[in-house]
């Protein structure tokens, strides 16, 4: 059975207090929601500790955006997955295309990252999708099997989660039409070993879509950006219909 998996990725946005005052709109949110959805935030590192005791008891589980391979070292900046998991986080964003872009992540790093939460206990999110530029020229299935062949070198699917998300539809409103996320999505999964890996749909996820995403067969759940800052639209898309 795939399972639903609603995250919220707040990338680098929200401070201790901003964090705290978001869970208070939201969590009431929650009640009504089916009970076989699973809903994540993924925060920044100084939020998760205080969102932790604030989130006890709750169905919301925590996410990092970002793991470093070892368990401890020297590596300035970095944030090793027994320093997240001691604080109660559950999942970690892997890979996202802001970080392949913007901080040099390669499908080596990320093959590493993968494995590293893994071995300590965290459940990834590896994200993967097309530029528009391989898209307009028709390498979109080819970029995206070449990364899943490099990323998941050695990794668990028992434990994984998979975001397809095309880098043109990130945070410009500009989303992939839903047949094509279901298509590429089917796509993906016949390059698993395991059919029960849940795989999300993100870029431009909103209020106003969600209900047309989440009817499409393939699509196991949205990773959302920008909509998941406020608690009333996050709170539309985990309530989706
Ligand atoms: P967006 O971001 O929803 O703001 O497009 C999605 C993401 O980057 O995960």
């Amino acid at each position: 059975m795939r399972k639903i998996v609603i995250a919220g990725n707040w990338k680098m946005f929200k401070t201790q207090a901003e964090s705290l005052e978001f869970l208070q709109g939201f969590i009431r949110s929650l009640d009504q929601m089916p009970e076989e959805r699973e809903v994540i935030l993924c925060a920044p590192f100084t939020a998760l500790p205080s969102l932790s005791k604030n989130l006890h008891g709750s169905i919301v589980y925590l996410g990092a955006q970002n793991v470093h391979w070892e368990e401890n070292g020297a590596y300035t900046g970095e944030i090793a997955a027994p320093m997240l998991t001691e604080i109660g986080v559950r999942y970690v964003i892997i890979g996202h295309s802001e970080r392949r872009q913007y901080f040099g992540e390669t499908d080596e790093t990320v093959n590493l990252r993968l494995k590293a939460a893994q071995r300590f206990g965290l459940k990834p999110i590896l994200c993967v999708g097309e530029t528009k530029q391989q898209r307009d020229t028709g390498e979109t299935e080819a970029v995206i099997s070449s990364q899943l062949e490099k990323d998941l070198v050695d990794v668990d699917q028992e434990n994984l989660v998979i975001a397809y998300e095309p880098i043109w539809a990130i945070g410009t409103g500009d989303t992939c039409e839903v047949n094509e996320a279901n298509r590429v999505i089917g796509l993906i999964r016949s390059q698993l070993s395991n059919p029960n890996v849940s795989i999300q749909y993100g870029g431009s996820v909103k209020p106003d879509n969600i209900d047309q995403i989440m009817a499409q067969p393939e699509i196991d759940g949205v990773l959302v950006g920008g909509a998941s800052l406020e608690p009333e639209s996050f709170a539309r898309i985990v309530n989706y219909e």
